[in-house]
């Protein structure tokens, strides 16, 4: 059985690969010795995936707190099956590792753990919310390459966008709002 991370070297020196929660990440050794990760996008909360056109799109990252099945109200399943487990306030990657981050995190507050938007969304912590949310764009902001783009996705269920801008880790550049209600925001950061 293997458990946690495995390395081995493929043909030539300079490659190697990483067996990581039941999926191989391509890593490659540079001449300086520092490592490059294959995939140039992370997804730090995945959750079940469902923005994402390919849902194991090989150049992305999944990341989640949790590992979870559920089947919701209206019978559908929910799978919750992340790459990789991780918590978006203490990434484990190097600083300036990934071209593109989509930073999508929890944003109901207040919802029983057990009801069906919890499942899907997850929940955030009454009293860590904000610090959390600070700690998850600082720490999406920091494995950004320069240049690199980070998109946000919040819906304003609980929180007014407005009330979380002072933990921007910069001035956004532009965004669009979704959804028939008018309250879910794309936004977009590049990290100039
Ligand atoms: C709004 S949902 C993401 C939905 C997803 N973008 C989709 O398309 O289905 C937020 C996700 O963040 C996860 N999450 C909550 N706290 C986290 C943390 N500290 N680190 C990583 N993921 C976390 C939750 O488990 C939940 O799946």
């Amino acid at each position: 059985m293997i458990i946690g991370s495995m390395q081995c070297r493929l043909q030539s020196s300079l490659a190697c690969c990483q067996f990581d929660s039941g999926r191989w990440h391509n890593v490659y050794k540079l001449k300086n010795n520092k490592t490059k990760m294959r995939q140039k996008i992370l997804d730090p909360c995945c959750g079940g995936r469902m923005f994402w056109f390919d849902k194991h799109n090989p150049n992305v990252i999944f990341g989640d707190i949790r590992n979870e099945r559920h089947i919701l109200c209206d019978g559908r399943k929910l799978e919750v099956k992340p790459d990789k487990i991780m918590d978006f306030r203490n990434l484990e990657y190097p600083d300036k590792t990934f071209k593109l981050v989509v930073f999508d995190p929890p944003h109901l507050k207040g919802a029983g753990r057990n009801g069906w938007m919890a499942k899907k969304y997850g929940v955030l912590d009454k009293d860590t919310w904000r610090d959390d949310l600070r700690r998850g764009f600082s720490e999406c902001w920091r494995v950004l390459k320069k240049d690199g783009i980070l998109i946000f996705k919040w819906n304003e269920h609980s929180i007014k966008l407005k009330d979380i801008r002072d933990l921007f880790p910069a001035d956004p550049l532009f965004g669009h709002t979704t959804n028939n209600k008018g309250n879910t925001h794309w936004i977009c950061f590049m990290k100039l």
